[in-house]
């Protein structure tokens, strides 16, 4: 059974466009307090007629993924300045690797897309996790979502987007020591990974077959699960994946 408290108030990084916006939407039409994670002032300005156009009531907040100097005091400014976090869905990353995406390999990486993919895609989920799963398990109740992908899975590994893909095998092996700490707790606090399936956005590209509201729908279950739900697992199509 879903969860269905329409008090609960929730984080979505990257959440101006794609699949982010598409998550913050459903859960916002579910009843959530909605944070949405954007980079800037200027985005902040838009997306907020964006949501109120899709129907949704969302409060679009800063934050820069890539700004570890400054993400985990702007974290403490959110909490304090709105509400305490009950659902963090990670979803802000980036895929720079190239060019050739598939044929893109490491032998020609540069040290700037490798450092710049980490950056967001890694520290910045680590360091949302830090600063805001201590006040879930004090509370006694926390979701985390981790939007990974299919391209991070260690047993299918292949060539091809390198740092995308070791950003998302890292944020995977995140999403299992937060979820192990989570168990060691009595708090009904859950986290997991997600792969949204190819979608098309700005990083799936138009050949995309499946539209964002499709790719939300994982995260949007994790985020909703009830105390008997996963903790600890990697989901797509609301089914277990191989890590
Ligand atoms: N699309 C796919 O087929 C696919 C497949 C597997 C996994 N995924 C994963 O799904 C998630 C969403 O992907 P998407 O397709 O919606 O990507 P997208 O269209 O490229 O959107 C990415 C979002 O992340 C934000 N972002 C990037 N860097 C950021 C930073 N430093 N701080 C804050 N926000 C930042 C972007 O903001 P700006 O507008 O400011 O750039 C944008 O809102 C990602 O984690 C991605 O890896 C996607």
């Amino acid at each position: 059974m879903a969860y269905a408290e329409n008090t609960r108030t929730a984080l979505v990084t990257g959440a101006n466009r794609g699949i982010g916006f598409e998550i913050a939407r459903q859960l916002a039409a579910q009843g959530f307090a909605i944070l949405a994670g954007v980079r800037s002032r200027e985005k902040a300005a838009t997306v907020a007629d964006e949501f109120k156009r899709a129907g949704a009531d969302v409060e679009p907040v800063i934050l820069d993924m890539a700004n570890s100097a400054r993400l985990p005091e702007a974290l403490v400014e959110l909490e304090s300045r709105h509400a305490p976090i009950d659902v963090l869905v990670n979803n802000a990353a980036i895929l720079i690797d190239g060019p050739g995406g598939f044929n893109s390999s490491l032998f020609e990486l540069s040290e700037d897309v490798f450092r710049r993919t980490w950056e967001t895609n890694v520290l910045g989920p680590m360091l949302t996790m830090r600063a805001l799963m201590p006040g879930m398990l004090t509370r006694g109740f926390g979701r985390v979502v981790n939007m990974s992908s299919l391209a991070g899975q260690l047993s299918n590994m292949g060539k091809g987007y390198p740092a995308y893909r070791v950003s998302k095998a890292a944020l995977n092996a995140l999403t299992r020591i937060a979820a192990a700490e989570a168990a060691a707790s009595d708090a009904d606090v859950k986290v997991n990974a997600c792969s949204p399936g190819w979608v098309r956005t700005g990083m799936g590209g138009k050949d995309a077959p499946r539209l964002p509201e499709k790719g939300a729908e994982t995260a949007v279950w994790l985020a909703t699960i009830d105390r008997e739900g996963p903790n600890g697992g990697f989901f797509q199509d609301k089914e277990a994946q191989p890590w």
